[in-house]
């Protein structure tokens, strides 16, 4: 029998939370033998809406849910666990742009940064999904001075997944057949959604596509994609963004399909000339828990310049948060190198699930 893995999820009672949480419960990331723990993370005013949720997960039955325990601070939720879901933050409205989010997110992510170092698993693996993502993820991994910046990434699947859907739409094929798009940098409308080494069952796609619509059509609308929900909507993405943080967590867990890649935001190791030690969507591979960014793809003037417009605004970002990255921390996220990622899941010593005084639901079944 498999040892449950631990699994904390912040802002578990949001809209996002609501899609991913039951997907996680029956199996969909870690695998349909893999129990789990879920620690669901809220602030204070939530709780009640959080075990209304709880509830519901323990109705559905799933065999796979070992426990449910909720939790109010970020020190008491991340306890051991291996793998965290960073959701909570306030969304974007109508009209906002991401860099509005800062000054309103950036303190959480400093104080789940070290609530992480301090108190999870000493391998564990961080989804930063609530925005600006990249930089909230710089934040926490600046915060967290025990973990690699390895084990620290940020949301740009939702970006890559959008990129596929689009591109099938135009060509006529399934999005199962498109391999090798790939989105750079930042998770905002300056991100680089990039199909020059994309295949359709194997074939290469640029030759035959219409550049003009790539360049005034396709880009922009993934760029902006966010927004034009949000218009629709009224509220942002959630259901779509919890696919893009299933597809992360699962892939970067499983592995990559042989012949394909996906796009993580990850801290810079140098590659392509990307700044050091800012978080950074690059193409990547996974395999054994580990993910390596894939090399040589070639770069074209054109494409250089939305690189260095993306990158751009990622050093503008952390510029503006320069007050919460602790000097200490600098130096391992500017030595970053692809080849040397931790992957194993390792348990503490000390992880036993009796621990604090957090409200536990738990359910009876023998695992
Ligand atoms: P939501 O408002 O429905 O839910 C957010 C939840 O977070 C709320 O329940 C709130 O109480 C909780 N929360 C706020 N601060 C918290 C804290 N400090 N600790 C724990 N919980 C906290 O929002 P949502 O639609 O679920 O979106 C969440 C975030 O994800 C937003 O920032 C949104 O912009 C972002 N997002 C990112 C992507 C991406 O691709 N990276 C896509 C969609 C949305
Ligand atoms: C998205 O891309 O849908 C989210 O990041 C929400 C937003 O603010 O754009």
């Amino acid at each position: 029998m498999k040892r449950p893995f631990r699994i904390a999820v912040t802002g578990a009672a949001g809209s996002i939370s609501n899609s991913l949480l039951f997907r996680l419960a029956a199996g969909e990331v870690f695998g349909t033998d893999q129990p789990i723990i879920l620690q669901l993370i809220e602030r204070s005013e939530a709780m009640e809406a959080l075990r209304g949720l709880a509830m519901e997960l323990e109705d559905c039955a799933f065999p796979l849910l070992h426990t449910v325990r909720l939790h109010d601070n970020p020190e008491d939720g991340f306890r051991n666990v291996h793998f965290a879901f960073l959701i909570g933050s306030k969304p974007r409205g109508p009209g906002m742009e991401r860099a509005d989010l800062l000054a309103a997110n950036a303190e959480i992510f400093s104080r789940q940064g070290r609530a992480l170092n301090d108190h999870a698993n000493p391998d564990v693996k961080v989804l930063v999904v609530g925005n600006p993502a990249n930089t909230n993820a710089l934040i926490a991994s600046r915060n967290a001075p025990d973990l690699s910046p390895s084990q620290f990434t940020a949301m740009s699947r939702l970006d890559h997944n959008r990129t596929k859907g689009m591109i099938a739409n135009r060509t006529g094929f399934n999005t199962a057949d498109i391999r090798k798009v790939a989105v750079w940098g930042n998770h905002s409308a300056s991100q680089f959604p990039d199909v020059r080494n994309a295949e359709a069952m194997g074939e290469p796609i640029w030759p035959g596509l219409d550049h003009d619509w790539v360049d005034a059509t396709f880009i922009p609308r993934v760029q902006k994609r966010g927004a034009e929900i949000i218009d629709a909507r009224g509220q942002s993405s959630a259901a779509s963004a919890a696919q893009g943080a299933i597809d992360h967590m699962r892939d970067w867990y499983q592995g990559t399909p042989d012949g394909d890649f996906v796009s993580m935001c990850i801290v810079s190791d140098g590659s392509y000339g990307i700044t050091k030690g800012i978080v950074f969507s690059f193409p990547v591979r996974c395999r054994y828990g580990r993910y390596q960014i894939v090399q040589g793809l070639p770069i074209d003037d054109a494409a250089q310049k939305r690189l260095d417009a993306t990158e751009k605004e990622l050093l503008e970002e952390k510029d503006a948060v320069k007050h919460l990255l602790p000097a200490e921390t600098e130096e391992a996220h500017n030595a970053m190198s692809v080849s040397l990622r931790s992957g194993a899941t390792r348990y503490a010593e000390e992880d036993r699930d009796d621990d604090s005084d957090a409200c536990v639901l738990r359910t009876d079944r023998v695992m």
